[in-house]
């Protein structure tokens, strides 16, 4: 999977919980330490999962570095819509009185999506920013960031989030906002620049809401799925297929002894049970899509950090 590093936006997304960000991290992880890029990852939600799995101080929307090339920032939408309106109007009070009031704000997120599409504007400038700080079209010179990983929203939020700037783009028209959406609707599109990395379990729900993401994005958002990679997948009970035809005799024998020999051939057929049911979740979603599904095996811990964000770019490498 390392080849996606050489894209400009990595946008991860998929079902609450499945480890957007754990995979977001071992992603970023990956390309700045094996591919030595410089590397952002910007969390969309404000979790700050970045400093708590790296172990350093809040990243912010200033951001700060977390392991060597690998930065972090959250993208939160109030931040994003600050920066952007008093760089628009370049008047705050303007700000304060129109896009502060409590009639205005909701009406302005809630019919205009624009948060949404600020926080993708975001993501724009941050793929623009050049050494010096300039962004833009026009801006010159080396990118701050070689790439960007996204950390992004839930399922639905994330497709609101691709889709809006076309869906201000058939709103505007014309003017500065029809432009903005348009320069972010031109990279979401932009193949060698952005892909959608979908994440999910290997789980009856999870891959039901990724098929529908997949679905969804192919019916309405033109942008490149790179990805689908199957987090957390059960390890497999045997090593290779002679263990494994040994089980019924080993079963046979644990179940006449009783006791301890029992219980653990119970563990053991439920840890076979869970394996061909994530195997068949997998088989499920491959069947189903004309996408790279990469499985990443679930760690003996839950309780991420650094380390263990290693051993997941490592797995990450490991796939084709
Ligand atoms: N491969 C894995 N093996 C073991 N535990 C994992 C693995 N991936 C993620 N986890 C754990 O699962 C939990 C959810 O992961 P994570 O926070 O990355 O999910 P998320 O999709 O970002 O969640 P949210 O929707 O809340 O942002 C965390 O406790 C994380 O440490
Ligand atoms: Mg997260």
């Amino acid at each position: 999977m390392y080849g996606l590093t050489d894209k400009r936006v990595v946008f991860v997304f998929g079902k609450g919980g499945v480890g957007k960000s754990a995979i977001s991290a071992a992603l970023g992880l990956a390309a700045a330490q094996e591919r030595g890029r410089k590397v952002l990852i910007a969390e969309m939600n404000g979790a700050e999962s970045m400093s708590t799995l790296f172990g350093t101080p809040p990243v912010g929307y200033a951001g700060r570095p977390l392991r060597g090339r690998l930065h972090g920032m959250t993208i939160s939408p109030g931040a994003a819509t600050e920066e952007y309106l008093v760089r628009m109007l370049r008047f705050r009070l303007l700000y304060e009185t129109v896009f502060r009031n409590r009639f205005i704000a909701p009406l302005m997120d809630g019919v205009l999506g624009l948060s949404d599409l600020i926080s993708m504007g975001k993501v724009l400038d941050l793929e623009w920013t050049r050494d010096d700080g300039s962004f833009g079209p026009e801006a010159q010179g080396p990118h701050r960031w070689d790439l960007v990983v996204v950390d992004g929203p839930a399922t639905g939020h994330g497709l609101s989030m691709l889709r809006s700037p076309q869906s201000m783009m058939d709103l505007a028209k014309v003017g500065p906002l029809f432009q903005n959406a348009r320069d972010i609707r031109d990279l979401v599109a932009d193949r060698s620049r952005f892909a959608v990395v979908l994440v999910t379990l290997a789980e009856d729900m999870p891959v039901s809401e990724c098929l529908q993401a997949v679905e969804a994005l192919g019916g309405d958002v033109d942008v490149e799925i790179a990805a689908i990679v199957v987090n957390s997948v059960p390890p497999p009970l045997f090593e290779d297929k002679e263990a494994e035809a040994l089980w019924s005799d080993i079963r046979e024998a644990g179940v006449l002894l009783g006791g301890r020999a029992a219980r653990a051939i119970n563990d053991g057929e439920r840890t076979l049970a869970e394996r061909r049911r994530a195997e068949a979740q997998v088989a499920r979603l491959r069947a189903a899509v004309d996408v790279p599904v990469f499985e990443i095996p679930r760690l003996p811990t839950r309780d991420l950090a650094t380390p263990e964000i290693e051993v997941l770019a490592g797995a990450l490498g490991a796939t084709a």
